[in-house]
């Protein structure tokens, strides 16, 4: 029998020219890169036996917008990737980055990530990370190009909305579930854009020049901890250069770092047309190249695949004995692992796509990051059944959200918009709701060939819009404005950055003008940056509710009713002026050729706690519905060995009158440091729910790392012996409780 096998299976082999050497060595009929039950790195070492120079070049490089080959010889698929971060891209074209007009791929967008960053919870990031991996395993996608953890260093940014803030140690607990939860259903994160791409204006060429302690201790951390606790199978090279190399083939951060230090085995994929160099990509430890010759936005040179850098330049440079296969070979490796990951995983689970749950956890999580700014007099909640009519105004209370901003624009089922959710949730209480439209902001609603079929048309002058909505306002029980950014060019948008601080469109105007007419107003900020608030002294109450996705409406309605008490916290400071950020009063932004992170890590609050600068909302700060009281610190010792670790403890109680969530936040200053430092630090967070009355004790595990700097000099993270402080409080700038120990 074996022998007829053996003769059968070898005519097979030459008949369709799969090369079946080892097939059948292990006894299986599998060809080992075939067979699941080996082991990955057999599968990997057994495929790159097979192929050929070609092939292997091949597999480097696009064939499409978003797909990369396989091996169609060997049966090994080829590669697709989809944006974003907060949903599944439309399907696109081949060559194209309008979509391709299917009617089976609308998504549900989830909450940006700087809502998902502002729930301080990790465990909305694990259902977040579920829930996109689901919907991308579903639409057949290997690579998420997502999520980015870019810091936020200056309010301008255009793309701050597509990442999780200011501090390394949030966004570094809030990467790790989202990663892991994503590929889970045999899905690739791809975390971007590593690295130092903190800004839009020249995002191409720019260079960014930062001191080796920013660089670890501020803008690494959380790509290390995506990659190394979170375990991401690929990562996303950025556009701009560091010490003067683009970064999707740069030495220091690809090679050094993520596949030295790191030991990162996955696959560096390129910013879309951030490859600029052969020699560099192949050296310089870029793995696969995508977007070339476009400026991820904008058409370029026509299916140009074969061109590619690591194309046909690369493949010359290997027939000519200029380029070593050792490192064709780890480029390969890499490749097929990511496929094996992914594209080739039998093991992975269907997904599902615009399902209840889906359309439920954006809404959880939207409304568990929306942030209660100011809140006098218990302004909200409003509740509409001891109301007759509520006013809303403002131009987000109506414009889609989801389609714009560029790469992580989305085609979803639906959009509940502000008003929509508002009016439902109303009128279920019988109270009226009227909508004026304030001012215009960006009536257009289409991007890529997705178009939100909104008429956003208006006659009316600046003048009547707001003679309109200050006289219903005066006949309204309380006013809703919703106003803020959005997702237009010189917005919350890729490809350029803000050009002001305040915001746009003359809504301070109407926001004054409301509320002279009626001193019961909430202002909701639809945004995804810190802005100007000259009018704060005006507005009893304050809600940052984000771009909040497909249940974006349904779920402010929760938090303006009280359905939903709100928990969020700032992942960002809100300056008063722009001139009290760092990059704008010493940093350099927006730079030229190069830009200087003069600053260095004093990003944040950090910048604002050193220099005594007051801001207009700090890190950390979010109001709730009820109150909180954080006490009884204690330390399980007031001295520590270098090789331990501290406890510390705190009792929070619920000291009002409803359920609630506080966020107990814990920083570490070092009081005795030879460097200069941060006055403090955070590293440690715990969101907690009570029942009023209830009392839960919080502990934390302090351990030498959280007391740790980069130490240049060494090139290596150091402690200090001596004194430092543990602040506990409910914010950056709401300290409840310290204490003091020693480390020796
Ligand atoms: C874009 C973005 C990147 C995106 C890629 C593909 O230019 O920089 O975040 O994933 O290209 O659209």
């Amino acid at each position: 029998m074996r022998t007829f096998f053996g003769i059968f299976s070898g005519w097979l082999c030459l008949t369709v020219g799969i090369s079946c050497s080892g097939a059948g060595s292990s006894g299986s009929s599998l060809p080992a890169y075939r067979d699941e039950s080996r082991s990955l790195e057999e599968r990997v070492e057994d495929a790159l036996s097979r192929m050929t120079l070609d092939e292997k070049v091949a597999v480097l490089h696009a064939q499409s917008k978003f797909s990369s080959a396989g091996v169609p010889r060997l049966g090994i698929p080829e590669l697709w990737c989809t944006d974003g971060p907060h949903g599944i891209r439309p399907e696109v074209l081949w060559d194209e980055w309008d979509q391709a007009g299917w009617t089976n791929d609308s998504c549900t967008a989830f909450p940006a990530l700087t809502c998902l960053a502002a729930t301080w919870n990790p465990a909305m990031s694990a259902l977040y990370g579920k829930s996109i991996g689901e919907e991308a395993r579903y639409r057949e996608k290997d690579v998420l190009l997502g999520p980015g953890v870019n810091i936020y260093r200056t309010p301008l940014n255009g793309r701050n909305f597509e990442y999780m803030g200011e501090d390394p140690y949030l966004a570094s607990r809030m990467v790790v579930p989202y990663v892991r939860e994503v590929q889970k259903n045999g899905v690739a994160a791809c975390v971007k854009h590593f690295a130092l791409n903190n800004q839009e204006t020249r995002r191409n060429d720019v260079n960014v020049e930062v001191d080796d302690r920013a660089l670890h201790e501020i803008y690494l951390p959380a790509f290390e901890a995506a990659v190394r606790e979170g375990g991401a199978w690929a990562v996303m090279g950025s556009y701009n250069k560091y010490k003067g190399q683009h970064c999707c083939h740069n030495r220091y951060l690809l090679n050094d770092i993520l596949k030295g230090e790191w030991a990162f085995d996955g696959a560096v994929i390129s910013d879309w047309g951030g490859v600029h160099d052969t020699r560099q990509a192949v050296e310089n430890g870029l793995d696969l190249e995508f977007g070339t010759w476009t400026d991820g936005l904008r058409a370029g040179t026509r299916n140009a695949y074969d061109n590619y850098y690591l194309a046909q330049p690369y493949l010359d440079l290997l027939r000519e004995g200029e380029a070593d296969v050792q490192t064709l070979d780890d480029k390969v490796r890499r490749v097929l692992r990511l496929i094996f990951r992914t594209a080739m995983n039998t093991r992975k689970p269907f997904g599902s796509l615009n399902s209840p749950e889906h359309l439920a956890a954006a809404r959880q999580i939207a409304g568990e990051g929306m942030v209660l700014l100011k809140n006098d007099g218990g302004t909200l909640p409003f509740d509409p059944s001891a109301m007759k009519r509520l006013l809303v105004v403002g131009e987000n209370a109506v414009k889609m959200m989801t389609v714009g901003g560029g790469s992580s624009s989305l085609k979803v089922r639906h959009e509940c918009t502000p008003l929509e959710g508002i009016r439902a949730a109303a009128e279920a209480s019988g109270c009226g709701v009227v909508y004026e439209r304030g001012y215009v902001g960006d009536p257009s609603g289409s991007y890529n060939g997705v178009t939100t079929g909104q008429d956003l048309s208006e006659s009316r002058s600046a003048e009547r819009l707001i003679a309109d909505a200050v006289a219903a306002a005066k006949e309204a029980d309380a006013v809703l404005f919703v106003g803020g950014l959005n997702k237009s060019d010189f917005q919350d948008c890729e490809g350029a950055d803000r050009k002001e601080y305040g915001l746009p469109y003359a809504q301070d105007r109407v926001i004054e003008a409301l509320a002279a007419a009626n001193p019961r107003l909430a202002v909701v900020l639809v945004s995804g940056n810190a802005v100007a608030m000259p009018w704060l002294d005006r507005a009893p109450a304050v809600l940052e509710a984000w771009f909040s996705g497909s249940e974006a409406g349904n779920a402010l309605a929760d938090v303006v009713f009280g359905k939903v008490n709100p928990s969020g916290k700032l992942p960002f400071t809100f300056p008063v002026r722009l001139e009290d950020n760092a990059a704008h009063a010493v940093g350099e932004f927006p730079g030229g050729d190069t830009v200087r992170y003069r600053e260095g890590l004093f990003v944040g609050y950090r910048w604002h706690e050193i220099r005594e600068i007051a801001p207009l909302f700090a890190f950390g700060h979010g109001l709730s519905y009820t109150t909180f009281s954080i006490s009884n610190l204690r330390l399980s010792a007031d001295r520590m060995a270098s090789d331990a670790s501290l406890t510390v403890r705190v009792d929070v109680t619920n000291t009002g009158e409803r359920a609630g969530a506080e966020v107990v936040q814990l920083y570490v200053g070092d009081d005795e440091s030879f460097v200069q430092r941060p006055l403090k630090e955070l590293k440690g967070f715990e969101k907690v729910s009570l029942q009023p009355g209830e009392t839960r004790t919080v502990a934390f595990e302090i351990t030498p790392a959280a007391l740790s700097y980069y130490d240049d000099t060494k090139s290596a993270w150091r402690a200090e012996p001596g004194a430092f402080t543990i602040h506990v409080g409910a914010a950056s700038d709401d300290i409840r409780q310290t204490g003091h120990f020693v480390l020796e």
